[in-house]
């Protein structure tokens, strides 16, 4: 089988989802090439595969402005193909589910249909920052569930996620982000800590960041994906009304030596214990049947032996 991956990601978590799901599907002998939206480059041919996946960080409860431009520019199918849909959050809220209801509209118009949908919570790069603790639980969990869930797409049975009540409506009402992100992008700034390194305006997936007369300018294009401030060594970009929410500087999830104290431990507390129950279930559950299917297959193979004996 041979899939095709399309994916944005701000920051680097959806792409840790995209290539740990691509290693699982590729050990389950599938073949998979991965597409990255901002290359702009379109350069694949969608007939060479079996199935498309498009990948993407849930920004405000939907994909990001970048994701649905580029739906609405993938080629109208003559056959139907079936689509997969990963994404990433940083909460594990149900209303995140919504994030798919406007992609799946677009590309369901063009013969793409959705057949299964996965969701990974990973760390915040907006809002508040992750304890390195919880950054590390977040990806052992993802990178568990990813293998199940890869070779669940292959077996062809579908997965849907739970939409929430007047998701459609939600979805559009909170797609203000997309304005929104244009408006405030206009008022990023450096401070004086800024080492005129241009790091930034090379990362810019919109090339929204230019230099001029030396002078960093933020152009009316951002798609408040983070990635400047994010990865900015000298901490020196302000995200304009958003400043408060600020993360910066990358997540190693590695497990950390001393565990740092948690300043947001109620934050959808319930939400949060509710996910990794879920996923810890999903993997007994499976680790489970596989135990029942090689003692099935260890059963078959000792009644052979005694045949042929
Ligand atoms: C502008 C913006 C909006 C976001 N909105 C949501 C949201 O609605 N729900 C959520 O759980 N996380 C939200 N997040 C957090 C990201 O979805 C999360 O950190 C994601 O894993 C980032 O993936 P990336 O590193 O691939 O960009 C938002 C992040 C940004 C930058």
């Amino acid at each position: 089988m041979k899939i095709l991956i399309c994916y944005f990601s701000g920051t680097g978590n959806t792409q840790r989802v995209v290539y740990k799901f691509k290693e699982a599907l590729c050990e389950k002998g599938a073949e998979v090439d991965v597409y990255r939206i901002e290359s702009n480059e379109m350069n694949f041919n969608l007939d060479d595969y079996d199935k498309v996946g498009i990948a993407y960080p849930v920004h405000a409860f939907n994909a990001p402005a970048i994701v649905l431009d580029f739906a609405k520019k993938l080629p109208e199918l003559k056959y139907t193909k079936p689509l997969f849909i990963l994404n990433t959050s940083g909460e594990p809220l149900k209303l995140n589910n919504i994030s798919s209801i406007k992609l799946k509209k677009i590309l369901g118009r063009k013969n793409y249909d959705l057949t299964n949908e996965y969701h990974y919570v990973m760390p915040y790069n907006i809002i508040f920052r992750h304890t390195d603790k919880m950054a590390y639980d977040m990806w052992e969990t993802a990178q568990k569930v990813i293998p199940i869930d890869a070779e669940e797409l292959l077996s062809g049975k579908t997965a849907e996620l739970d939409k929430v009540l007047f998701g459609s409506l939600l979805a559009f009402i909170f797609r203000v982000e997309h304005w929104g992100g244009r408006f405030n992008g206009k008022r990023y700034k450096v401070n004086e800590n800024c080492c005129h390194c241009n790091a930034c305006t090379r990362m810019c997936p919109t090339h929204n960041i230019t230099v001029e007369n030396g002078e960093l300018k933020f152009g009316k294009n951002c798609i408040m994906c983070m990635r400047c401030s994010f990865f900015c060594k000298e901490n020196a970009i302000k995200i304009g009304l958003f400043e408060k929410w600020k993360v910066n500087g990358p997540y190693t999830f590695e497990k950390p030596k001393v565990e740092e104290e948690n300043k947001h431990k109620n934050y959808c507390k319930k939400s949060y214990i509710k996910y990794f129950a879920n996923c810890e279930e999903k993997i007994k559950k499976y680790e489970n049947l596989k135990k029942q299917n090689f003692q099935e297959e260890s059963v078959f193979d000792e009644e052979e032996v005694a045949e042929k004996v």
